[in-house]
């Protein structure tokens, strides 16, 4: 009973990711009377560069159509500098396009691309359309697959054809059991209905465990689930490699460094099995891949002193690469899944040094680039790469530069600035754009898109500044200046002060697929204090509030929250906390 009516809820509130938000997948395909009058525009972006984009449109309608008049809101910022096969002006945000005469008629359940044109600003696509006056986004019957008019890019692809970016006018699931926990705390009702991942922390998820977050739905649940939400999309974190979290304790898992076979046979090959399902054909399985594993190998290895014993041993005896190009090559073979990389994030890997003892970006890319060939995986089998998941680093410092001068010096050229520390970046989306240039040089498709997680880089609370500093001291700039309130870029753990960033979107940047939320806002970094249990989760100081740090993190204290449980486990407190630190605001 419970379970039916929460179905219910989740089918009528179904939430959306960025453009396309309403394509009509929560109304009622049986009501005729809407069907009727449907339409739906299609805005698709077809290349990107710099700020610049081209942009497609196409109208399909359900009643014949002669002349049309389509409007837009575009995101704040973007402008069309030249259009063509249509009679266009922009005033504001508010785009006005007319049809030129030859291309005024859309047949009855006709897709007919209209326009394109040249956009400079935000690629993201509106979020409504009007056609004549209507809004117009759907439904209509889908358009055949024979139709050579079609060029839908939100239909379900055939096998082996999948679609460029799979978040682009995409519903995406909504795991009930993190819904109901956010739901059941106060305010929580405002992000209940917004995509998180569901992750596959052990071997056990797959078939459902009785652990507070995943409660009791496995793999086939989650994803029956999603077809009864209409979903197009579900987000699924493959996250159980032997020796995992080999330079920190509060997320080891359950198997050993040399339990490679366990990893293939009992985790992967099922999940495999599951996905490939015929009745998932039309479900786009976003599968994100071993967060904080690779890097490791680069950063945490002899001979620096960052080393950790369990990271050398998983680089000498070569199973993270084993178990990763395993499950890609696996995962990528089925032809409804999108694999995306774990990527760390700016503040672990966004030392691009000459010196190969303090690169560690061109020294990362070159460690998946080695993937590929290994276990019989190809390029093809990567559809990205995410970074910051479960990472609180900002996605832009729109208050400076990190080769600003201060002081006489860029700040990026001044061992002083602890904050910076010679690091190329200071945001993810700096970041994952030129990541993404790397990984092409290694061997990856030119077409792979990059998501960032988004679900606690808000830092929105009363210490998030304004404007820049006045200060010229560039220690007390920087220190001014920045929105991450962090001691230090290395503390990942239930970072005290932090808040929701960015609502889940597709496409907001150029080379971005989307802002996803793959850590459930609301569940625990690790433990704050040594609780014994058997997921295999160790105590890591790093959670503990009154640590002064390590190397690591530049012996800075954890800046951890107190009273934290488990990793993975619910605190109503840093729930509350994101909440209110959240930025944009709710
Ligand atoms: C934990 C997992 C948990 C995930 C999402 C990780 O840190 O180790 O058990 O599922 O976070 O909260």
């Amino acid at each position: 009973m419970q379970e039916s009516r929460r179905r219910r809820r989740m089918a009528i509130t179904g939430v959306a990711i960025g453009a396309l938000a309403a394509t009509g997948l929560t109304f009622a395909s049986a009501n005729q009377a809407l069907a009727e009058e449907g339409c739906k525009v299609d805005y698709k972006v077809v290349s990107t560069w710099g700020s610049g984009f081209q942009a497609n449109v196409t109208i399909t309608a359900d009643e014949p159509i002669n002349g049309w008049e389509l409007k837009w809101n575009f995101p704040s910022g973007t402008t069309v500098s030249s259009a063509w096969n249509v009679s266009w002006s922009q005033s504001g945000t508010a785009f006005t396009g007319k049809d030129v005469g030859w291309n005024a008629s859309i047949g009855s359940g006709q897709s007919r691309e209209v326009f394109g044109f040249i956009g400079s600003g935000s690629s993201t696509a509106p979020g409504q359309f009007t056609v004549n006056g209507d809004v117009c986004n759907g439904p209509v019957d889908p358009p055949t697959s024979d139709d050579p008019t079609s060029d839908d890019p939100t239909s379900p692809g055939e096998p082996g054809d999948k679609v460029d970016n799979p978040y682009a006018g995409a519903q995406v699931y909504v795991n009930p059991i993190w819904s109901a926990n956010a739901a059941a705390e106060p305010g929580g009702d405002a992000i209940a209905d917004q995509p998180t991942g569901v992750w596959l922390d052990r071997t056990s998820a797959i078939y459902g465990n009785d652990s507070p977050t995943t409660g009791s739905m496995g793999l086939e649940d989650h994803l029956d689930e999603a077809l009864e939400q209409g979903a197009d999309v579900i987000q699924v974190v493959i996250y159980n490699l032997p020796g995992r979290d080999c330079a920190a304790l509060a997320s080891n898992g359950e198997l050993a460094a040399d339990e490679i076979d366990e990893y293939k046979n009992d985790y992967i090959d099922p999940i495999v099995d599951i996905m490939g399902q015929s009745k998932y054909a039309d479900l786009k399985i976003v599968n994100v891949i071993e967060i904080d594993s690779l890097p490791n190998l680069v950063t945490n290895v002899s001979p620096r002193a960052t080393a950790t014993d369990n990271c050398d041993t998983m680089k000498a005896n070569g199973n993270y690469i084993d178990g990763i190009s395993y499950a890609t090559a696996e995962l990528g073979a089925l032809p409804n899944t999108y694999n995306y990389l774990d990527a760390g994030h700016h503040g672990w890997i966004g030392w691009t040094n000459d010196d190969p003892q303090y690169d560690n970006f061109h020294a990362s890319a070159e460690l998946w680039g080695s993937l590929i060939g290994e276990n019989g995986m190809t390029a093809d089998d990567v559809h990205g790469f995410i970074t910051n998941t479960a990472n609180y680093s900002v996605l832009e410092e729109p208050y400076w530069d990190v080769d600003q001068v201060v002081g006489g010096r860029p700040i990026n050229q001044n061992g002083d600035v602890k904050w910076v520390d010679w690091n190329s970046y200071n945001g993810e989306i700096d970041f994952a754009t030129a990541l993404r240039e790397e990984l092409i040089d290694n061997g990856f498709n030119e077409d792979i898109g990059m998501l960032i997680d988004t679900s606690r880089n808000g830092w929105g609370g009363d210490y998030r500044p304004t404007g820049p500093s006045t200060s010229t001291n560039p220690i007390e700039f920087v220190d001014e200046s920045r929105l991450d309130q962090r001691y230090n870029k290395g503390n990942w753990c239930n970072q005290a002060g932090a808040g929701l960033g960015e609502r889940p979107q597709a496409n907001p940047e150029p080379g971005i697929d989307a802002y996803v939320w793959i850590k459930p806002p609301g569940e625990s970094d690790g433990a704050s204090e040594e609780i014994p249990n058997n997921e295999g989760k160790g105590f890591d100081e790093m959670c503990d509030p009154d640590y002064q740090g390590n190397i690591r993190n530049g012996n800075n204290p954890s800046g951890a929250r107190d009273d934290m449980p488990l990793s993975g486990h619910w605190s109503s407190e840093q729930f509350a906390e994101l909440l209110a630190n959240a930025y944009p605001p709710l």
